[in-house]
């Protein structure tokens, strides 16, 4: 037997994490398990207002550093000016979680068929999904470089960045007001977050920065029950993930209990991609 402590593996006592979305669906839970862990969290979202309320309330629960800030991942400058500020606070960025994805503020056009899908949402998409996590990588791995000490990046892709969605489930479904689909800028913008995290977990290993994706499945967050039957019916498990479920592969690709994996796609899908 070695004298290591496995457990204590997972702690994320003294590290200093960076989550965009942080005020999401998801991001809100990435947040709390983070905090829970013992890490220094920056919850990073589009408006400033939800982002700093969650942030006065994790360090109220968990009694660790926070800070809440407004930043548009898809601008150069709002992310250097973001990690600046986190810097500030925290004095440095070990783990980063890149989870920030846009569902549009114009429903229509994102939910658009494909043979009328317009370039401009399209761009708009990509610019968040994946050009958004480019600059936030770029940003907080360069700063992750310059500290010397190596970290843990974990993006966010999608089940249907691996897989297609099946048009069926679709049918009868209703959310955020009306009937959905998952449009083909999603898919491709996911799947280039699988593309980004391999790539940078070679580029950066000599650095000991590891990098690799966490992939949800869907969860439930008020779908109509049609759409939720029609989902489950494809899951092995039986049932659409709840969000605090995403959260155990986050601390453990953020933690030192994964200091061996880089480059890797944990997928959090109640078994979908096993079929
Ligand atoms: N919820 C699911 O079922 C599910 C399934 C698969 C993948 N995902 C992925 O998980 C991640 C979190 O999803 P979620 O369900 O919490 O979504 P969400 O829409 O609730 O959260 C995304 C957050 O990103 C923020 N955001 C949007 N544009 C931004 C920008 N330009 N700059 C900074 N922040 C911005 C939003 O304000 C929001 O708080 C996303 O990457 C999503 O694609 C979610």
């Amino acid at each position: 037997m070695s004298d290591v402590s496995y457990f204590s593996q997972f702690s994320l006592k003294g590290k200093k994490a960076v989550v965009t979305g942080g005020a999401g669906i998801l991001g809100r839970h990435f947040c709390a398990g983070l905090a829970e862990a013992g890490a220094d969290v920056a919850v990073i979202d589009l408006h400033r207002e939800p982002a700093e309320e969650l942030a006065s309330s994790l360090a109220d629960r968990y009694g660790v550093g926070t800070i809440g800030l407004a930043c548009d991942v898809a601008s150069p400058e709002s992310v250097r000016a973001m990690v600046r500020q986190v810097v500030e606070e925290f004095g440095e960025i070990t783990v980063l979680h890149n989870n920030a994805a846009s569902k549009s503020t114009d429903l229509d056009a994102f939910f658009a068929p494909f043979e009328e899908y317009s370039l401009e949402e399209w761009r708009r998409i990509m610019s968040v999904n994946i050009d958004g996590m480019f600059l936030v990588a770029q940003a907080v791995g360069g700063q992750m470089v310059r500290q010397g000490k190596g970290g843990s990046i974990v993006q966010t892709s999608s089940i249907y960045g691996v897989m297609a969605p099946d048009p069926r489930i679709y049918e009868g479904s209703f959310y955020m007001g009306r009937q959905i689909s998952s449009p083909a800028v999603y898919s491709a913008s996911k799947a280039a977050v699988v593309g980004l995290t391999k790539y940078l977990s070679t580029y950066w290993a000599d650095k000991g920065i590891r990098v690799n994706t966490l992939t949800p499945g869907g969860n439930d967050s008020g779908q109509n029950d049609e759409f939720k039957q029609r989902y489950s019916a494809r899951i092995p498990l039986g049932r659409m993930g709840n969000p605090p479920e995403m959260v155990g592969a986050l601390l453990f690709l953020a933690s030192d209990a994964s200091s061996y994996i880089t480059g890797q796609n944990i997928m959090v899908d109640g078994g979908l991609s096993a079929w």
